[in-house]
């Protein structure tokens, strides 16, 4: 991300209102130093980081050094780096923010904030609400094209994995105030359809089908394969289907889209479960703009021909990029294109990003690169517009082997959150909530934990790694997983709640101070929300909101075993840190697409 400096020298407020980056607002003061210290060097942009060791401070600025590589020898006053750190620190405008700074080593200067700069900055988000400190990044418009699983086919753990992922990127951007277009791109196109078709003209003569009558898709989709493997004649009658349903053909049309909506209403479900929401357009949206695309990139003189097909020869592959088939017909990667031509210029997107298993990575590089080619993306890859692929590994169960179910099926999406919640029930039911609770509230919590534990569990991982599917693991209390920090969440509301005040009237009233060192580290991590958030977006790494998430509640245990809270002289001040704790906690959880709760 190129990190675009704001041009302000005003003096420090509690919170600056457009970008709440703990970083960025060091940066300014600092980007007001460096500018009196290398009056000729009106670019340089301040490098800020959180220090490593927190004995020399809280954050440093680290531009000495490059400073001094680039000013040497062309007449400077300055005699080494540690000077220009000298000068740094000493052309600091006043700011509420800092209490003290220091070098350290050839020229890095410390910083160590405030505390009472700190305390007003909580108690300011505590009244104008969590929003307020988003981060902000430099694109308007995203597209993140998830989930994405194909008509007729059960959707299995890796189409879990796009979902959940795709969604929490989803929700960090739109956080961060990003317009995000939420695709699923379907394969709702494709040979396969031949197939289909003809399977249920067979099945269905008279054309009435309903659902039920269908049953399993996943099963009439084997079926079908059976009978086109194992009947020439069939597979012929299949393969005009195709060149019937593609020439738009009524009847055709007609079986075709009976066949994706049994489909669709079987994702919905699961979308609903995982209350996940996103927009379709599959791949038949695409079809009528590849004809045009290619015709673009034709132009263009990327497309060769080669043994018959159309292709466009990448750099670097042995494999060209097939974007016309042999048959004339056109493949995934032509609508990729003709999609990825609709997305920059109908709909204006910035920053695209697909979710899928690494698998698809070289499917991927060589479209982006036909795409840079072309001229329709920057080369720059800190430039806008841009693409990513978010790769993923698998999912692999207790054996080490890809997740399957015991007859070696793939695992269905619904029966694992279904069993995640079961097991959570009992769990719960074995600590007697059922007698405590209402049935609702039961049954809420159940699929609260129990669908965030499905989630936390892959999201707290690296995403590129493999991981292992394993309900004891995830379903934990203690550790790193979604029930304990759950559970973290409703604690610190019960000791809101046993005090017996009115955390409103607080916000207004209240005076926050961080006095203890505890009190200080907690304070500190939670203004650092904004930077890992855009941390997390920038490098499309919901891991790193996971790790934020578990540290907080690590520092919250610290805090709260070293301060009295309820009772204690400093009660109102240590309550408003356990409210901003909580609110904090649960703005990881909404953007981890979890849902907290308040009582266990
Ligand atoms: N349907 C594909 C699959 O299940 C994923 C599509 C990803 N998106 C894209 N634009 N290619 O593997």
């Amino acid at each position: 991300f190129p990190v675009k400096w704001a041009h302000s020298t005003s003096t420090m407020a509690a919170a600056t209102e457009d970008n709440w980056s703990l970083k960025d607002q060091i940066a300014k003061v600092f980007e007001v130093s460096l500018k009196v210290t290398v009056p000729d060097e009106p670019e340089v942009a301040p490098l800020i980081a959180a220090c490593a060791k927190k004995e020399f401070g809280d954050y440093q600025c680290n531009n000495a050094m490059s400073l001094w590589s680039k000013i040497k020898g062309k007449g400077t006053e300055f005699r080494g780096p540690q000077p220009v750190g000298q000068a740094i620190m000493k052309n600091l405008p006043t700011s509420e923010m800092i209490e003290s700074t220091s070098i350290a080593g050839p020229g890095f200067v410390n910083v160590k904030l405030s505390r009472q700069w700190m305390a007003k900055s909580i108690q300011k988000m505590l009244k104008d609400g969590i929003e307020t400190w988003a981060p902000k990044l430099p694109v308007k418009r995203a597209i993140v094209d998830f989930s994405s699983p194909n008509i007729a086919k059960e959707m299995h753990v890796g189409h879990l994995r796009s979902t959940i992922i795709g969604d929490t990127l989803a929700r960090m951007l739109e956080y961060s105030k990003v317009e995000v277009l939420r695709r699923n791109h379907v394969g709702d196109w494709g040979t396969q359809f031949g197939m289909l078709i003809e399977f249920l003209f067979e099945k269905f003569p008279d054309g009435e089908v309903s659902d039920q009558a269908i049953g399993d898709l996943e099963t009439f989709y084997k079926a079908s394969k059976q009978r086109f493997d194992g009947d020439p004649e069939f597979k012929d009658r299949a393969q005009k289907a195709v060149v019937s349903l593609q020439g738009g053909e009524e009847k055709y049309r007609k079986a075709w889209a009976q066949i994706c909506e049994i489909s669709r209403k079987g994702y919905g479900k699961v979308y609903e479960h995982l209350g996940v929401h996103l927009e379709e357009k599959g791949e038949s949206f695409y079809n009528p703009y590849i004809p045009g695309t290619l015709d673009l990139l034709r132009e263009k003189g990327l497309i060769e021909e080669s043994e018959g097909a159309q292709v466009i020869f990448i750099e670097g592959k042995k494999i060209p990029l097939i974007v016309v088939k042999r048959d004339g017909g056109f493949n995934y990667a032509s609508t990729d294109l003709a999609a990825l031509w609709y997305r920059l210029n109908e709909e204006k997107a910035e920053w695209i990003i697909y979710v899928t298993d690494v698998g698809q990575r070289e499917h991927f590089e060589m479209f982006f690169t036909a795409a840079k080619r072309a001229g329709w993306l920057p080369t720059d890859e800190s430039k806008y517009p841009k693409t990513n692929h978010v790769g993923f590994g698998l999912v692999l169960g207790d054996d080490g082997k890809r997740f399957r179910t015991r007859s070696s099926e793939v695992v269905k999406l619904v029966d694992l959150l279904d069993e995640a919640k079961t097991r959570c029930k009992a769990a719960l039911v074995e600590r007697g909530k059922a007698a405590e609770w209402t049935a609702e509230e039961l049954e809420h919590t159940a699929e609260a934990v129990g669908y965030g534990a499905v989630k936390y569990a892959d999201l707290k991982n690296n995403r590129l790694t493999n991981y292992t599917f394993n309900f004891d693991q995830m379903l934990n209390d203690k550790g790193n997983t979604a029930v304990y920090l759950l559970y973290a969440h409703a604690r610190i509301c019960s000791i809101i709640r046993k005090s017996g005040k009115d955390v409103e009237e607080l916000k207004k009233e209240g005076q926050l101070i961080l006095e203890k060192e505890e009190e200080r580290k907690l304070g500190l991590h939670l203004l650092q929300f904004a930077e890992i958030v855009e941390d997390a977006c920038t490098n499309l790494l919901p891991n790193i909101l996971c790790e934020y998430l578990y540290d907080l509640s690590e520092k919250f245990t610290s805090f709260y075993s070293e301060c009295q809270v309820v009772g204690s002289a400093e009660e109102t001040s240590r309550l408003l840190l356990c409210e901003a704790t909580a609110l904090v906690m649960r703005q990881c959880f909404h953007l981890l697409g979890i849902t907290p709760v308040y009582k266990i």
